[in-house]
């Protein structure tokens, strides 16, 4: 098999969070970013759509050359990871390989609680599939996790409301609704990769209650990590500094607003998925 770059895919903006810490990280290697913006947000759908638009994600990031994709959505993590690694990997694409954000933050998260217990942020289809509180109990049996869908935080997001009043009422909203299970959570983790985008908002209404914690760098050095163990994958990934970006929106929204959330210029180029795979 050639070499190829790493691919990133999220539904829309947010895997640009985690795309950022994996350049940090890994800084010799190259990426493919992939935003399905154009169908974004994922939230609130079903697991068989969710499902086939990773698939398409996918196809379309292993034709271009990807041994190893990163799926940096926690709904398509949650949701769509177990059967695309147990069914459709040996399937379709038997040497390459698809990893996921949620193991490498649950695996972390009782380092940093003192109470036990963990507050969970997340799209409606995070916290629905239990996937977090699933995790959480196979590492930490002792930790107590409450969960709270936001199901408004990433379409505002995606229209580049972060700073609007609309937001501050939603974070608020949302923030109150998690403590009002327990007032004692000390530990809350940003479950969607589009937080971090409002991650200061968050911090601000969350205020001492709670460390608050991004997913960015636990996923980077889990990918390192796993790099430094599975030296035949490493050995598939090129080293180059050229990163190249996809959207499946027009590419000049995808511009102006992945350099406003980066704080850098990036060029996109716009992808249609095959919808015909399955
Ligand atoms: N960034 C995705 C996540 O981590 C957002 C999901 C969505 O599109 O609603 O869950």
């Amino acid at each position: 098999m050639q070499k190829g770059p790493i691919g990133v895919f999220d539904s829309g903006f947010g895997g640009l969070t985690i795309l950022d810490a994996f350049i940090q990280e890994l800084p010799d290697k190259q990426f493919y970013y992939l935003g399905d913006n154009a169908r974004a947000p994922y939230g609130s759908r079903s697991f068989e759509v969710i499902h086939q638009y990773t698939l398409e994600a996918l196809n379309f990031l292993f034709t271009a050359g990807c041994p190893l994709v990163i799926l940096a959505c926690n709904t398509a993590s949650a949701k769509a990871l177990r059967t695309i690694q147990q069914r459709d990997i040996p399937k379709y694409w038997p040497k390459r390989n698809v990893l996921g954000v949620i193991r490498p933050t649950t695996e972390q998260i009782g380092l940093w609680t003192k109470t036990r217990r963990v507050g969970i942020l997340g799209t409606s289809g995070t916290v629905k599939s239990d996937s977090y509180k699933i995790e959480i109990e196979k590492f930490f049996p002792d930790i107590t996790v409450y969960q709270q869908a936001c199901p408004m935080l990433v379409p505002l997001i995606e229209n580049q409301e972060t700073h609007s009043k609309a937001m501050q009422l939603f974070i608020k909203q949302y923030t109150d609704a998690l403590f009002q299970f327990d007032a004692n959570i000390d530990t809350v983790v940003l479950a969607c990769t589009h937080y971090p985008l409002i991650e200061s908002q968050i911090i601000q209404q969350i205020g001492a209650r709670a460390r608050v914690i991004s997913q960015g760098i636990l996923v980077a050095k889990a990918l390192k990590a796993y790099l430094q163990r599975h030296l035949e994958t490493d050995a598939l990934c090129n080293k180059d500094l050229y990163h190249r970006y996809f959207t499946t929106e027009d590419k000049e929204l995808f511009n102006s607003m992945a350099s406003y959330f980066l704080n850098r210029k990036v060029q996109g180029e716009h992808v249609q998925l095959n919808s015909n795979f399955h």
